[in-house]
């Protein structure tokens, strides 16, 4: 049985519950209206992963639980505000297996909440003093920007090729990954070299992590997501699996029907029907593994530390997990 996520976060579970408090805080807000909307969306039940990872690679050199803090604190809220405008572009209605903010309140004020988001987390991270991580946090989130418009761009297309994907999932998810690891090395005084290799460490894993939540898009069920499956293809967003459907597929297949403006519940059915009875998903976690052990190899050039077996240990969670 692999390491479940509680037991890889033992050895920084005092940090992280300093982190949880500090949400806390976040949410308690003076304004009636923003109070009701900011508890609610920091109750919500994530994995933590992002201040984790800030955590863990801040832990090589002079680590610093007070300034990584607001690090931590503010990867996590840069994350939910991802979240809450991708449920509301995508009109998502569950997320943590409970009504996303646009299903409750709606389109304008899910906006509202995901910018009030993003701006205290940028107040976080100038609260570190370090010009490096303050101008990383902006410059992510221009990237992120750009890899959902390039997924806009091209949903319901057929024409795109593996390169387009691993654009739109570095920029979608990587690179808030790389944000959380770099600012945190930074953090923590890291030499140069040093921040390269948890650099490069975070941008893989959070490739693979993103194949990995595409392939449960097709594999888990709605229950142990928290959130709807299948909703790659029923938003026209062509992820590795559908790729490799079509690929293998070329004549005749449902995510062509479907995108070709076929019905759609059918073709969804089918498509991921024919996904999950074909070697698809184990050729998509060989791929999503290679970027795993991409990700760990240059790991053993940081100090020997606790952190580094809990870095590996996370990395072999994101591609078992089923949640
Ligand atoms: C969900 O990320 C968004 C993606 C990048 C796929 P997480 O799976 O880390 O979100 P939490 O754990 O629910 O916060
Ligand atoms: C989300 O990717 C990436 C973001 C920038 C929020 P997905 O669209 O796959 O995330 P889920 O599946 O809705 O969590
Ligand atoms: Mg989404
Ligand atoms: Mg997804």
């Amino acid at each position: 049985m692999s390491l479940q996520l509680n037991d890889i976060y033992e050895p920084i579970k005092d940090d992280l519950a300093a982190v949880e408090e500090g949400l806390k805080q976040v949410g308690i807000s003076d304004s009636p209206w923003l109070n009701e909307l900011l508890s609610y969306a920091l109750k919500g039940g994530g994995k933590r992963l992002r201040p984790a990872l800030a955590i863990l690679s801040a832990g090589f050199y002079d680590y610093n639980l007070e300034r990584v803090l607001p690090l931590a604190m503010s990867v996590e809220l840069m994350h939910m505000a991802t979240l809450v405008h991708d449920d509301t572009i995508d009109n998502s209605s569950v997320r943590w297996g409970r009504p996303t903010v646009n299903k409750i309140w709606g389109m304008a004020k899910a906006v509202l909440l995901g910018d009030y988001l993003f701006a205290k987390s940028g107040e976080l991270t100038a609260a570190t003093e370090n010009i490096r991580c303050i101008k990383l946090l902006p410059q992510t989130l221009m990237i992120i920007t750009n890899g959902e418009l390039a997924q806009a761009a091209s949903s319901f297309k057929l024409n795109q090729t593996r390169e387009h994907y691993f654009f739109r999932i570095s920029c979608k998810t990587a690179a808030l990954f790389v944000l959380a690891t770099e600012s945190g090395a930074v953090l923590s005084q890291a030499p140069e070299k040093s921040i390269q290799v948890i650099h490069d460490y975070g941008h893989s894993l959070g490739v693979a992590f993103q194949m990995v939540d595409d392939i449960l898009d097709f594999t888990a069920t709605e229950e142990e997501m928290g959130k709807p499956v299948g909703s790659d293809l029923d938003q026209g967003t062509l992820t590795l699996p559908a790729m490799m459907l079509v690929e293998r597929y070329p004549k005749d297949n449902p995510v062509k029907r479907l995108f070709g403006g076929g019905d759609k519940e059918e073709n969804i059915t089918r498509a991921i029907e024919m996904v999950r009875n074909s070697s698809i998903i184990q050729d998509c976690f060989d791929i999503a593994t290679k970027y795993k052990v991409r990700a760990c190899q240059d790991l053993k050039l940081l100090p020997d530390l606790n952190a580094r077996e809990v870095l590996s240990n996370l990395a072999d969670y994101i591609v078992a997990r089923r949640r």
